[in-house]
């Protein structure tokens, strides 16, 4: 019998990521030279969605763009994918979502965010899509939207039954939109787990030590992404397990968070357990960083699969 196909909601950010590649990162005051301007599909949103479609899974994504001439191009962008954008809407007299990214030598980046549109979809655009969340297995949050649209589409994949993966990147400057308790799986990365736990995360120890302080703040199940230290599962049952991951060449580190996130959450809509879940994530996430980008550097399913093998 074929294996059923996992449905995934993406409720989020939709962005058009103009990159630059230099030696190294510039100082505060400093103007460093890059060669070549790339403009690149982007949006931890967008970037989910189009992981998780790589990876075979049905997806609907519900966001905004603007009525720039990147809207049409981010929504095409994501059709050809074969995202659903039935809920993409375009916002008028707005820009779309624009992040600025540089990325050095080491793979490392930083990014500026200009909102647009994102900073318009409302709890409304949510609440008016119930049906989208009826049918689906799975739902992927982050928190490029407004706060109140977090929340609200948290309500509903609640009241629905949707099980819901929150990525609560960027690093939010205060509390979670929601309880942590509503949320089944929090999958922060070091930054964001120290942002919400106050435990700053270097190594594994120190990585169990937030994860239980995110878990005492009523977080259910935490899945810690710790780059090339793999990820760390900590579960509601207070089990933790470190989930290596193999050692690549790093190009580019943009997006593989959402890489990760986007294939922890087919793989929980698959119903497969979470240690499975923890190590396939890590596989999509290794790869991506391999390659430059956020859109492109998704892998495929096959890709994940083969890698997977490694990481036993
Ligand atoms: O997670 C990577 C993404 O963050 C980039 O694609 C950029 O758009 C920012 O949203």
């Amino acid at each position: 019998m074929a294996a059923k196909v996992p449905r995934v909601v993406v409720v989020g950010s939709i962005n058009v990521d103009l990159v630059v590649r230099l030696a190294r990162l510039p100082r505060p005051g400093e103007t460093l030279a890059a060669d070549e301007l790339h403009t690149i599909p982007g949006g931890k949103g967008a970037n989910q969605a189009v992981a998780a479609a790589r990876l075979g899974a049905a997806v609907q994504m519900i966001g905004r763009v603007g009525d720039d001439a990147f809207g049409p191009r981010l929504r095409a962008g994501l059709a050809s994918e074969g995202v659903n954008t039935d809920n993409v809407m375009v916002t008028a007299d707005c820009s779309s979502g624009v992040a600025l990214i540089g990325v050095e030598a080491s793979g490392e980046n930083a990014i500026i965010l200009a909102a647009g549109a994102n900073g318009r979809l409302t709890p409304d655009d949510v609440l008016q899509r119930q049906e989208v969340f009826r049918t689906a297995d799975v739902l992927l949050l982050q928190l490029e939207t407004p706060p109140e649209t977090v929340a609200a589409a948290v309500a509903l994949a609640r009241k629905q039954g949707v099980p819901i993966v929150l990525d609560p990147a960027p690093a939010p400057t205060g509390p979670l939109p929601v309880a942590a308790a509503d949320v089944d799986i929090l999958t922060p990365n070091q930054t964001e787990a120290e942002a919400l736990s106050g435990v700053v995360v270097d190594d594994l120890a120190q990585a169990r030590i937030a994860a239980e302080a995110l878990h005492c703040l009523g977080a259910r199940k935490v899945v810690l992404k710790l780059g090339a230290l793999g990820a760390l599962l900590y579960d509601d049952q207070g089990r933790c397990e470190h989930v290596a991951t193999a050692e690549v060449k790093v190009v580019d580190t943009t997006a593989a968070g959402d890489a990760f996130t986007a294939a922890l959450g087919v793989a929980v809509a698959e119903g497969k357990p979470l240690p499975e879940a923890v190590r396939f994530a890590c596989a999509a996430g290794t790869l991506a960083v391999t390659r430059f980008g956020a859109q492109p550097a998704m892998p495929t399913r096959a890709e994940v699969e083969q890698f997977s093998t490694q990481l036993r």
